[in-house]
């Protein structure tokens, strides 16, 4: 059985194709981050209009790569939200009319979901139920996963990690995105040097990175000189934000008593999360997995992965599909 997935959800124009569950034929991606760098963010117009443009070209390679023809398509997975409206309709209505012409199933994925099966391509499910975890530039959710269901532990009250990250970056002067440029200024500070903090809450695991953010402004504001301390608190800063994460998920693990946590979004590329994560999480007895960087950040491998399951657990989407931008857990 051959999976076509369809990644449209953000800046990146994504089709890989897929055969069962384990055999990744081919994954292109092709990203219009270059042409929001000067706005320090992404524009949604210039990302929707490069999708316009990406898409079939994308889609072709993705054929080619794979060594097959739009005939030996089995199967059309494709996301439908969360994201910008723009670039999720010009997906979806892809999607449509190719499952519509080649005569194929459609199935619609969650983009949040799909970040999770990352880590399943290749391999098989973990034992039911497992934790979820979420961490990207629109997201942060701790999700309880039970035999294809997701129920949210634990979410943001304010900005996503990954958002945090850019924010911070732009604020040291170091570009867009925000999460690479800082984890690598990181390695060359001392985590220990400032003491920044993570919004808690009283009765619950819910996340809150907007104080964090003011408290590194504030740190900025009285800084004599800004490009020497950089290092330290983008160390310092780093080590606030994966601390609260770990803490977190390990905690809502053991409460729930799962053995497994997976690990998606683009945060999830981060090596000091991922080796936190996995020593904190084996020092519990709990297996952390883990998606190879390239299936952290958005593509279209996990929403193949995502739609082969929907579809072998007997979902269905038909044309009435379309783009759900606020689409929650
Ligand atoms: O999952 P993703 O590619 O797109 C969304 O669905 O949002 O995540 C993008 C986010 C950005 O905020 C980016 O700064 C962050 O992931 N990110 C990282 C790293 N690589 C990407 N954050 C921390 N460390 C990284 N190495
Ligand atoms: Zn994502």
């Amino acid at each position: 059985m051959i999976t076509l997935g369809i990644e449209t959800s953000c800046d990146e124009t994504a089709c890989a194709v897929l055969e069962n569950a384990d055999q990744l034929r081919s994954n292109i991606i092709a990203s219009s981050l270059a042409r929001h760098r000067p706005f320090g963010g992404i524009v949604p117009e210039i990302a929707s209009r490069h999708t316009l443009e990406s898409i079939v070209p994308v889609y072709q390679e993705a054929l080619r790569k794979a060594k097959i023809t739009q005939e030996d398509l089995s199967l059309v997975s494709v996301t439908y939200g969360p994201g910008l409206i723009g670039s999720l309709l010009v997906g979806v209505s892809f999607a449509k009319a190719l499952s519509f012409s080649v005569g194929v199933p459609l199935i619609g994925v969650n983009h949040l979901h799909a970040h999770i099966y990352a880590n399943f391509i290749g391999t098989r499910l973990p034992r039911s139920p497992f934790i979820g975890l979420v961490v990207s530039g629109g997201h942060t959710s701790v999700v309880f996963c039970k035999d294809g269901s997701f129920r949210e532990l634990a979410t943001t009250r304010d900005d996503a990690c990954g958002e945090a990250f850019d924010k911070v970056a732009k604020m040291l002067g170091l570009g867009f995105p925000g999460g690479p440029v800082i984890e690598k200024m990181a390695k060359k500070g001392d985590p220990t040097r400032i003491t920044f903090r993570c919004g808690q809450f009283k009765d619950n695991f819910d996340f809150s990175f907007s104080g964090i953010k003011t408290a590194v402004l504030y740190y900025i504001q009285k800084c004599q000189n800004i490009k020497k301390e950089i290092p330290d608190i983008c160390a310092s800063f780093q080590k606030a934000v994966v601390s609260d994460i770990v803490r977190k998920t390990i905690t809502l693990a053991i409460q729930k008593g799962v053995t497994y946590i997976a690990v998606g979004g683009g945060v999830s590329a981060n090596s000091y999360l991922r080796k936190m994560l996995s020593k904190e999480g084996a020092e519990r007895g709990i297996i952390v997995l883990l998606p190879p960087r390239e299936h952290s950040l958005d593509n279209g491998a996990m929403i193949a992965r995502h739609g082969y399951a929907l579809y072998k657990a007997g979902k269905r989407s038909d044309m009435r599909l379309t783009a759900v931008p606020g689409l929650g857990m």
